[in-house]
């Protein structure tokens, strides 16, 4: 029996910027994305990928998780430029710095995604990237945003959680890692908000001359790869 998708507000997407809860939370969410192996998951999707001159990063959060996955060696990738877009301006001065010293130029947009991909020129994106957000959009937002992501990015790569009951229970036990109220109950609201099957290939355009990967991934995630042909 398959669960049924479900979208619900996340605590953190309303909590004020400076709330204390709300900052605890995104720590939290790097040892969510540590136990879910999502940067090395993202890396394995982009193992064969060209190396990129432009990154952009959807609902990036505070930048660490591309941080990790722009270090990993096998990657060999030379630097550029990475934008990040996201409602909120959370990439720290030493994340920054961190990315400059491996020779990325750091760009941010304090934006809608569906709004700034709207306004982006159309194939102008060597990758652009996901984790943890579009798990956030309902059905026909989600097809015009990959809609215009589809028109924009050669590489489009996603790594989201996976609506499984097994995730469901790794979501129930993040208590047990420290995680604060607003972080458990974002994790177990994400989950069922996820993805299964090939739901991800069937929103993105078919028209769009991508070739399409979708797969579970480690125990918890889900990952999407739209490769232009
Ligand atoms: C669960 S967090 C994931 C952050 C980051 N990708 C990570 O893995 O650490 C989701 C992020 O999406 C952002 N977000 C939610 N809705 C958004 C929207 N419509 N446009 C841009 N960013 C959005 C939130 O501010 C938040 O930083």
């Amino acid at each position: 029996m398959s669960l049924a998708r479900c979208v619900e507000p996340e605590w953190l997407d309303v909590l004020d910027q400076d709330d204390p809860r709300a900052s605890r939370s995104r720590r939290d969410l790097q040892r969510v994305n540590r136990v879910m192996g999502n940067a090395a998951i993202l890396a394995r999707a982009l193992r064969n990928a060209r190396p990129p001159r432009l990154i952009v990063e959807l609902g990036a959060g505070d930048g660490t998780l591309l941080l990790r996955v722009v270090q990993r060696p096998a990657l060999r990738w030379q630097g550029g430029t990475i934008m990040f877009v996201d409602r909120q301006s959370l990439v720290s001065k030493g994340t920054r710095a961190a990315f400059n010293a491996l020779g990325w130029t750091v760009d941010s947009a304090e934006a809608d995604a569906l709004t700034w991909l709207q306004q982006a020129a159309p194939g102008s994106v060597d990758l652009m990237l996901a984790n943890l957000f579009l798990h956030h959009f309902h059905a026909p937002q989600l097809t015009a945003l990959l809609a215009s992501a589809a028109a924009r990015a050669d590489l489009f790569v996603a790594c989201e959680p996976r609506r499984s009951y097994g995730a469901v229970a790794g979501s129930l036990l993040l208590g047990a890692i420290g995680c604060n109220d607003v972080s458990r109950h974002d994790a177990v609201v994400s989950v069922r908000a996820g993805f299964a099957d090939r739901e991800l290939s069937a929103l993105w355009p078919a028209s769009s001359g991508h070739r399409l990967e979708e797969y579970a991934a480690g125990l918890f995630s889900h990952c999407f790869v739209a490769q232009r042909a």
